[in-house]
């Protein structure tokens, strides 16, 4: 089983993936780290976003840590504006599609993977057996991610993570190259006013309702 989570950021895709990934044993990858682990290889390599290449941004796809995925260093504000200015070029998402294809198909346990992201549904794995897409009011997403950077001893403010949101949001949505939107035959899930397990009760009841049994 193939399952498709794509969204904005600080909506709870994150979140969901991981849940889903438990819960039906599935192999789970969070593509936007790739993106932020090259935005953090280039920073480290002096790069900012105004200097930063095309061709140099996609020529360093193939030098980046992807231990770094699971570091704190990535997770910054910094490395997420970074992140969202890469993710725009389209040859830097070209070198990251058969990355993303090939762990959707060569999981360990062949039982299946949970992909979230921005295009996973839409571009990188348009076949899917289940596509969600995840949102929320951009104030909300703003104050989950403040709570989230001051929780993790980070100084944050409302009013700058909101802007910064807002900027990336942009971006996201407004790059030619699979722009943020859901896929025609995505679940949308606004998550404004609902809880995780909210979300994760919606999303496995639409799963289970709609699985074959012979292919869970
Ligand atoms: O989900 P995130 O905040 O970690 O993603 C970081 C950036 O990478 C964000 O600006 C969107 C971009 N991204 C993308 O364009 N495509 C993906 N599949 C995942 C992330």
């Amino acid at each position: 089983m193939i399952i498709a989570v794509d969204g904005s950021a600080a909506s709870g895709k994150g979140t969901l993936a991981k849940r889903l990934a438990a819960h039906y044993d599935l192999a789970h990858l969070d593509t936007g780290a790739l993106y932020r682990c090259l935005a953090l290889h280039l920073i480290t390599e002096g790069r900012t976003a105004t200097n930063v290449t095309e061709s140099e941004a996609a020529g360093a796809v193939g030098s980046i840590d992807l231990l770094m995925a699971g570091s704190a260093a990535i997770r910054t504000d910094a490395v997420a504006g970074m992140a969202s200015v890469v993710a725009a070029m389209p040859a830097v998402r070209q070198n990251f599609v058969s990355l993303q294809r090939q762990f959707a198909t060569q999981t360990p346990n062949r039982r299946g993977a949970v992909l979230d992201g921005r295009d996973i549904g839409s571009v990188i794995l348009p076949d899917a057996d289940f596509k969600f897409f995840i949102d929320a009011d951009l104030e909300e997403r703003a104050r989950r991610r403040t709570k989230e950077l001051q929780e993790s001893g980070q100084s944050a403010m409302f009013r700058d993570v909101f802007e910064d949101m807002q900027d990336r949001d942009r971006r996201d949505r407004e790059r030619s190259e699979a722009p943020l939107k859901a896929a025609e035959d995505a679940l949308v899930i606004d998550t404004t006013r609902l809880d995780a397990d909210s979300v994760f009760a919606v999303a496995t009841s639409h799963i289970d309702g709609n699985t074959n049994p012979k292919r869970r």
